[in-house]
């Protein structure tokens, strides 16, 4: 796993950007695994940059989002389905048919989520997967104890995720009860990972991912069996970690060849 620490969560948003520009910039026509959440808001910054300067397009780019809620309609405007079209579809330039969200709607929601593994499947894999980190740990709306085999189904949010996410809607009440997420066997065959997170609530989740063991309890220890890993931080979401200074030492020193810019 590269763990990379950088001053600031702009600085974290470019870093991570890069990995993704750098994937599409290779192959216009990748597949790009979409995260929610406020984490990788940066990451979106830095791309639209990215296509404004005309360094990369997505017009050829295939997406599909990590998870989705079940129970609020698709236009209420935290959806996932809304907030993928807002914050990633339009200012990037996919293709909206080309971005695919878990449908949260479905009426045999395990039918359809077992269609989104098969779409991403069908899609040919997932060349990059952004990720954001819960304070308990969840990746995705995997909540602690989910299966690292996990496939795409529905999960219960737990009690804390729901208050996190609270912020967003009008009152906890609102916030709904479930959900459809890509399991972790889902997100852990994706050919490259990037997972950013920035903040001192996200430190001790980040600790126990990175170097705690491998666990369940810990859903984001899961990446620790991932090939490409790479997780940015800033300082803060960076204070619990025992080898921060080694983390910086081996970044300092990474041959030049293997920098994206
Ligand atoms: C959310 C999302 C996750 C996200 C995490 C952290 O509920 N389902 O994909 O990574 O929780 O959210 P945030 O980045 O807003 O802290």
């Amino acid at each position: 796993m590269e763990i990379i620490i950088v001053a600031s969560p702009a600085e974290v948003g470019r870093v991570a950007a890069a990995k993704v520009a750098t994937v599409v910039a290779q192959n216009p026509s990748a597949v790009i695994g979409l995260a929610t959440g406020s984490s990788p808001q940066g990451i979106y910054v830095d791309l639209r940059r990215r296509v404004q300067a005309g360094e990369i397009t997505f017009a050829h780019a295939r997406g599909f989002a990590l998870d989705e809620y079940v129970g609020i309609p698709l236009e209420h405007p935290e959806s996932y389905a809304s907030v993928i079209a807002r914050d990633v579809v339009a200012p990037l330039g996919f293709e909206p048919t080309r971005v695919s969200v878990p449908d949260g709607r479905a009426v045999d929601l395990e039918s359809a989520a077992k269609d989104y593994d098969a779409a991403i499947r069908a899609a040919g894999g997932i060349d990059v997967q952004i990720l954001g980190i819960g304070a308990n740990g969840h990746i995705g709306f995997n909540e602690p104890t989910s299966s690292f085999a996990s496939r795409t189904r529905i999960k219960t949010l737990a009690p804390l995720t729901r208050q996190d996410n609270a912020r967003f809607f009008d009152s906890i009440e609102q916030v709904p009860m479930h959900c459809m997420t890509q399991g972790l066997g889902t997100i852990l065959e994706a050919r490259q990972v990037v997972l950013v997170a920035h903040g001192s609530a996200k430190a001790q989740a980040v600790a126990a991912a990175i170097e705690g063991p491998l666990s369940s309890f810990v859903p984001g220890s899961a990446l620790q069996l991932h090939e490409h890993a790479t997780v940015v931080l800033d300082e803060e979401a960076a204070a619990d970690l025992q080898l921060a200074d080694y983390y910086r030492y081996t970044y300092a020193n990474k041959p030049a060849w293997q920098v994206e810019h």
